[in-house]
């Protein structure tokens, strides 16, 4: 008799496990939200480009390390949201640009979509055009990508589980508020700097109203050290002296500044917000010092090159030509992009950003750690399994 009720115990607790297992690979989401931009663009402003206007991104060497072929990602190959992916057991999470339908472009939404486009800013475009700054990219801001986001999540049924579900990536957006402004030099820095509120603020109104919708998990990316990368070293380097570089890194470190500035700003509206809706778990991700590690040390993380220059790019000190960009011809790679962290001037390697994601899910540099609000993503190991693209 014992012996028949340990029996059914283990098939009921091995049924309960099975069942709860089946919410999700590791029991945690079944599905990612991403916002963002090129930092998290899976391929989207591809999509949007017209035949004879692609991005550089839909060039060659975009691409080659691990998709053989340009994607629209603007890396050699995956971007953190890949390897958050791969790692939540999910399959990558497809551009919301072209839509899906399985049976036509056999793509599906059921396991998350990817809004963020490359070049988006967080603001509108009239705030930049209100201030004579042009996106010469995209206008594409935070605001179209959740207008997106409502129009999907009302096709999907039980869209507020749905969303309940998710892990939402909110970012990185914002780095372009500052980016546009930088380097059209028709502001000073300092009045640059005051965006910061209304970046941060237009963010976390984007949060509260994800959260109204239903959404229980947001991670949220702050601003990169962008004193380090070879876009900005090269557009300041004739304007600087000796004192401006940080002796240690070689960064500048106004822009480093920018960034930390910004970023304390980010962190204070999430608690606010996190404040408000205690049964939410708002993670702060900080790019800043996961990324400022490799600075610091780079041959510890593999980063044997030159850590300020870029691996695909048209010369110079730093190896960025803005008239000779990656992905145009002109430019040239480097055989290794593994041992470089910088990709293309402002974009990382995929080598970067699979060792930032694999430190962001350990709960390293998230806030709170993100393996407190999901454990079984610290004991299971990122399946080595590659989904179609
Ligand atoms: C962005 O540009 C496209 C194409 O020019 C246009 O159709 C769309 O209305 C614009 N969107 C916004 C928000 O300005
Ligand atoms: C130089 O960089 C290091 C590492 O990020 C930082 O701790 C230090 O404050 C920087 N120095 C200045 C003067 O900003
Ligand atoms: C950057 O911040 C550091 C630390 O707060 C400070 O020592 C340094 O003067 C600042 N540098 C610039 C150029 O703003």
């Amino acid at each position: 008799m014992a012996v028949a009720h340990a029996i059914i115990y283990i098939l009921l607790t091995s049924l309960a496990a099975a069942a709860a297992s089946s919410k999700s690979t590791f029991g945690c989401y079944e599905s990612i939200i991403s916002f963002g931009d090129s930092m998290a663009d899976t391929g989207n402003l591809l999509r949007l480009g017209s035949a004879n206007n692609l991005p550089d991104s839909g060039n060659p060497p975009y691409g080659r390390t691990f998709f053989h072929h340009p994607t629209g990602r603007y890396s050699d190959g995956r971007l953190i949201v890949d390897f958050i992916a791969e790692s939540l057991g999910l399959p990558m999470v497809q551009p919301y640009i072209g839509g899906a339908d399985a049976a036509v472009n056999g793509r599906s939404f059921d396991k998350g979509v990817n809004l963020a486009v490359a070049g988006a800013t967080a603001l509108d475009v009239s705030f930049f055009e209100e201030r004579g700054i042009k996106n010469t990219c995209t206008n594409v801001s935070l605001g179209t990508q959740m207008y997106w986001f409502k129009q999907f999540l009302a096709t999907v049924p039980e869209g507020r589980k749905f969303l309940q579900r998710s892990l939402v990536l909110m970012g990185e957006i914002g780095g372009n508020d500052y980016n546009y402004p930088l380097m059209q030099g028709i502001i000073s820095p300092r009045v640059i700097q005051s965006f910061g509120p209304t970046i941060v603020a237009d963010i976390g109104s984007t949060i509260q109203e994800l959260i109204e919708l239903g959404a229980e998990t947001i991670l949220v990316p702050g601003n990169f050290p962008i004193g380090c990368i070879p876009y900005y070293l090269t557009q300041f380097k004739k304007s600087s002296t000796k004192k401006d570089y940080n002796s240690t890194t070689g960064c500048l470190n106004w822009l480093n500044n920018l960034s930390i500035y910004y970023n304390e700003l980010l962190q204070k509206e999430l608690t606010r917000i996190q404040k408000l809706h205690p049964h939410v778990h708002i993670i702060y991700a900080d790019y800043y010092n996961v990324m400022m590690r490799f600075y610091l040390s780079p041959t510890q993380f593999g980063f044997t090159e030159d850590i300020l220059r870029a691996c695909c790019g048209g010369g110079g000190p730093y190896n960025y030509n803005d008239l000779v960009k990656c992905g145009k011809p002109g430019a040239s790679c480097c055989n290794d992009p593994s041992i470089f962290t910088n990709w293309d001037g402002l974009h990382y390697t995929e080598a970067a950003y699979r060792l930032i994601a694999q430190d962001l899910l350990r709960g390293h540099y998230t806030i709170p750690p993100f393996n407190d609000i999901c454990p079984s993503i610290a004991t299971s190991s990122p399946s080595a399994q590659i989904y179609k693209y």
